[in-house]
């Protein structure tokens, strides 16, 4: 079992907007920069933004996790067919964890764990989605060790391809 730290969860409401963008700021350059740098600074300035946050807020569930009053981590679920981007590949609705993201100085103290089960709490039907960006392998581990498993790939072309695994819940 990994060290298990205590932390508060609680929804993200519109005020938390910058710290949002502040965890944004320090965990996707180096979940991503690795991968493609370029692809990292797109990732912030197209899923980081207040924009963004606040069109999400409205029609995504999003659960923080603080500690000592600091926001650590997050995640988001909402509905395939309610999000904003198009998913040709998809035929019908898929429930989906779009983000997960435990701040670096934080990772690997069963944070993104507690966070994956409040997310999975909230799933109305049997599946739980989410997309990996190719080439992820930390996160690739730890949905693997959660019970996800690969169920096709998107190709990204020129930017790397988003891989969808699924957990069956019940
Ligand atoms: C991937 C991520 C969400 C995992 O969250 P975390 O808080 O670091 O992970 P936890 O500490 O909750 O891990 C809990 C368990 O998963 C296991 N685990 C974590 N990472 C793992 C990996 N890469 N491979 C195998 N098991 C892993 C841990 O060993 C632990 O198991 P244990 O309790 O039985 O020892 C986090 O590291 C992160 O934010 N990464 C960068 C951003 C990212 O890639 N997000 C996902 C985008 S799709």
């Amino acid at each position: 079992m990994a060290e298990v730290v205590s932390v508060t969860l609680r929804p993200a409401e519109l005020a938390d907007i910058p710290a949002l963008r502040a965890l944004g700021e320090a965990v996707v350059p180096p979940t991503y920069g690795p991968i493609d740098a370029a692809y990292a600074q797109r990732m912030l300035d197209e899923w980081w933004t207040p924009e963004v946050f606040a069109a999400s807020l409205a029609r995504n569930a999003h659960v923080l996790a603080e500690l000592d009053g600091q926001v650590v981590a997050m995640a988001n679920f909402g509905r395939l067919q309610d999000s904003y981007r198009d998913f040709p590949h998809v035929t019908g609705d898929r429930e989906v964890m779009w983000k997960l993201y435990v701040h670096p100085e934080h990772q690997g103290v069963g944070i993104g764990r507690r966070l994956l089960g409040e997310i999975e709490a909230l799933v109305e039907g049997d599946e739980l989605w989410l997309e990996v960006v190719d080439g992820n392998e930390q996160a690739f581990g730890f949905y693997r060790a959660h019970g996800f498993a690969v169920v096709e790939r998107v190709e990204g072309d020129p930017w790397p391809d988003d891989v969808w695994m699924r957990k069956v819940l019940r």
